[in-house]
């Protein structure tokens, strides 16, 4: 079969795919960047597995370039970019990566909490403008994390294992969801609707799944429940957040700060978010590390070697396309 990868991937993940017997014609996007949208189309129309990245929209239309494509295997847990109803239509099976990214993204955005929390970006930059004077009493003072009271919309996988986190800091743990989550109580999470979660938390954490229904989920109104002393923490998708309402809010202190890892155009963002000293901001980094993004391939060739055989699909999102 033929596999076109959308962007390269981990060494060892690029060594598999290069080794395996299954694969007769690799190809790879050549370029340290995203494809067009002609070279996906173009790509597509050509292989007949396409191991996608979430910065790809495959929808109807890319469907449509090839009736004989076996398999959209995306490299990432979200799938968003992906229209899977279509794809079921067509009869082809949509994979994704879940499971191996949980404590990297709960990682991380332990770390974007710290980091809005006890100033470190700022302090980080005043070190390095060689402003730094001396020890001083009231020196880049922040906010304690400790015994603070954590509010986390969406308790999945990942919000779970931001539980666990928290736990640690002795923490209260709220969290509001579309249904109650038994395992809950291993984390001592207290379930109440998000609008209890924004007045009550610290800090408010976001990792719902990204659909229509969570589109702009926090906006004005929620931005406004939410206590001024209170942070925001966003690593689930960018469109959760109003991302303009956000920055309103920010310049009226309705909140005290935000640290987020996604944006509602990637790449592009609010460009007054770089202004701000109380805002923490990264690149969709949340899985980065060598690990989890060598895990995550692994899964996506996994699926794409499954295929290639007519076996079993590990992560099919839809498995009604493969009957
Ligand atoms: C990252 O955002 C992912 O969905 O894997
Ligand atoms: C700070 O360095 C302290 O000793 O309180």
């Amino acid at each position: 079969m033929k596999v076109l990868v959308t962007r390269r991937l981990p060494e060892t993940v690029m060594g598999r795919l290069e080794k395996a017997n299954e694969i007769t014609e690799l190809r790879v996007n050549p370029h340290d960047r995203t494809l067009t949208r002609d070279e996906l189309e173009e790509g597509t129309a050509w292989c007949d597995i396409l191991l996608s990245q979430l910065v790809d929209p495959v929808d109807a239309a890319l469907m449509d370039c090839n009736s004989e494509l076996k398999l959209i295997a995306n490299y990432a847990v979200g799938y968003n970019n992906i229209d899977v109803p279509a794809a079921t239509e067509r009869g082809i099976p949509v994979t994704n990566t879940p499971g191996v990214l949980d404590d990297s993204t709960a990682d991380l955005t332990w770390v974007l909490l710290m980091a809005v929390a006890r100033r470190i970006v700022e302090a980080d930059r005043y070190m390095r403008g060689g402003e730094y004077e001396g020890w001083a009493p009231t020196l880049l003072m922040g906010t304690d994390v400790h015994h603070k009271t954590l509010g986390i919309v969406g308790l999945g996988r990942i919000g779970f294992a931001l539980a666990q986190r928290a736990r640690g800091f002795d923490m209260r743990i709220l969290y509001s969801d579309l249904e109650l989550k038994p395992y809950a109580e291993e984390v001592g999470a207290e379930y109440v609707d998000m609008y209890t979660l924004l007045r009550q938390s610290d800090f408010v954490s976001l990792h719902p799944f990204y659909d229509k229904k969570s589109h702009h989920l926090i906006d004005t109104r929620e931005l406004r429940e939410m206590k001024r002393s209170a942070f925001l923490i966003n690593v689930s998708r960018g469109p959760v957040v109003n991302e303009k309402a956000l920055v309103k809010a920010l310049k009226a202190g309705e909140i005290a700060g935000a640290a987020l890892d996604v944006y509602e155009r990637e790449p592009a963002m609010e460009p007054e978010l770089a202004k701000m000293d109380n805002v923490v901001i990264v690149p969709h980094i949340a899985s980065a590390s060598l690990e989890t993004r060598t895990a995550m391939g692994n899964i996506a060739v996994d699926n794409v070697l499954a295929r290639c055989r007519g076996d079993a699909l590990t992560t099919c999102l839809n498995p009604e396309a493969v009957g």
